[in-house]
């Protein structure tokens, strides 16, 4: 797929830490260019289509930030006339849109970003006033257009450097609208769509979730399975960002919306069914919402949810994967009580399931421990903050 000027545009995907490179091999999947993993992000370049279709098909990032405009930034001087002239703002910011501004990063004497996002409001509001003798409203719920702004000092000796963005979401992309309900402590669903691809499960071996929660992940794995287009909520399209930016090609937006319902099919790419994908959780009250989860995302007959303790769980006809987030004490669950759990996980698996893989996410290495079994792999990932290690376990 060859991207010509002049449509031609750089974005970054921003990706939850650890999930880089995954999230890289995604965009590339996906048909954009020269994709290159950064921190907590993905730079690439993009024609219209491609920008579309990743909004409505990528699993993996947060958000798709498509740049306006870059510019050195020594200073406050230097961001507010930048901005200024990074973009046909008589195009993309007309006085009756409203509009949004977040910042991140720093520059010379730039090191808030609540000061560098009003820097910039006042930047356009003041070009506003001087074009038309109005100014837009700042509406921070839901903007007619969501402006990113990105300091970053560079290395010593180097001039720093603004670069103003729009957000093509909107509201965040983890968001699939299909999870009303959620139990203690769920994954985001862009981490546990990584998780997944992670862990290689093509849908062809049973994969089982012995501590499911709300089912993120098991919804997740089918969704992706069963070419379930993120962006596409169970009642349609959601709305986003893009659609309202001066630019937006509507035809094209609807080729590739209906490009990305016709990826849903009822069993595997190559026609195969899908293997089992069984759910268990101990509590009633979240299982009930694993289950609406899984209908709402119109996953319920791919997606076999069962109550009770894992310690009675039996697995389906395997080998297959295992996946699993067990409480690890900084949110919920009390020391001793969860390295029994761990401890009763290991023999539970070591007995039922010999020729699986298990793949866990730890936040505390100590109760890790507990399972008594060693990870052939430890790929480091940041879930909500916490430090965290998806682990990989051969069971003999
Ligand atoms: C950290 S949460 C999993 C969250 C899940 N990944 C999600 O996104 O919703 C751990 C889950 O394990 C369940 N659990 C704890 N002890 C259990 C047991 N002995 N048997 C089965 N489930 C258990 C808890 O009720 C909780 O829902």
């Amino acid at each position: 797929m060859g991207i010509t000027e002049p449509d031609v545009m750089d974005c970054i995907a921003v990706l939850p830490p650890g999930l880089e490179e995954e999230g890289a091999r995604e965009l590339v999947g996906l048909g954009a260019q020269a994709v290159q993993p950064l921190r907590r992000a993905a730079r690439c370049r993009v024609d219209l289509a491609t920008l579309y279709r990743l909004h409505l098909q990528a699993r993996l990032p947060f958000r798709i930030l498509r740049q306006l405009g870059r510019f050195p930034c020594r200073g406050r001087d230097d961001l507010y006339w930048g901005v200024q002239e990074a973009a046909d703002w008589a195009q993309w910011l007309p006085p009756e849109h409203t509009f949004r501004v977040d910042a991140s990063g720093s520059a010379p004497g730039l090191n808030h970003s609540h000061y560098s996002a009003l820097q910039v409001k006042n930047a356009l509001v003041d070009w506003q006033r001087r074009e038309w003798g109005q100014r837009s409203s700042v509406d921070l719920d839901d903007p007619d257009l969501a402006l990113h702004l990105h300091l970053s000092p560079g290395r010593p000796g180097q001039t720093a450097e603004a670069t103003l963005s729009v957000d093509g979401s909107g509201e965040s992309l983890h968001r699939r609208g299909y999870r009303a309900a959620m139990g203690l402590a769920p994954l985001k669903e862009n981490l546990a769509a990584g998780l997944i691809a992670l862990t290689g499960w093509d849908g062809s071996v049973p994969l089982v979730d012995p501590l499911c929660g709300s089912g993120t992940l098991l919804i997740e794995a089918a969704c992706r399975a069963l070419g379930r287009a993120p962006g596409l909520g169970p009642t349609g399209p959601r709305a986003f960002a893009l659609e309202r930016w001066p630019d937006c090609d509507p035809a094209l937006w609807d080729q590739e919306v209906k490009a990305a319902r016709s990826l849903s099919q009822p069993g595997l790419t190559d026609g195969r069914p899908m293997a089992p994908i069984v759910g268990n959780e101990a509590d009633p009250e979240v299982l009930a919402q694993a289950r609406s989860n899984a209908a709402a995302a119109g996953v319920a007959e791919a997606v076999e949810l069962r109550g009770g303790d894992f310690r009675a769980f039996e697995p389906p006809q395997g080998p297959g994967v295992l996946v699993c987030n067990p409480p690890y004490g900084e949110r919920i669950g009390d020391r001793d009580e969860l390295e029994e759990l761990y401890a009763d996980l290991g023999r539970m698996v070591k007995e039922r399931c010999g020729g699986w893989q298990l793949w866990l996410l730890s936040g505390n290495p100590e109760l890790t421990g507990a399972l008594r079994m060693k990870a052939s792999r430890r790929i480091p990932i940041s879930n909500g903050g916490i430090d965290c290690r998806w682990l990989l376990y051969e069971i003999r």
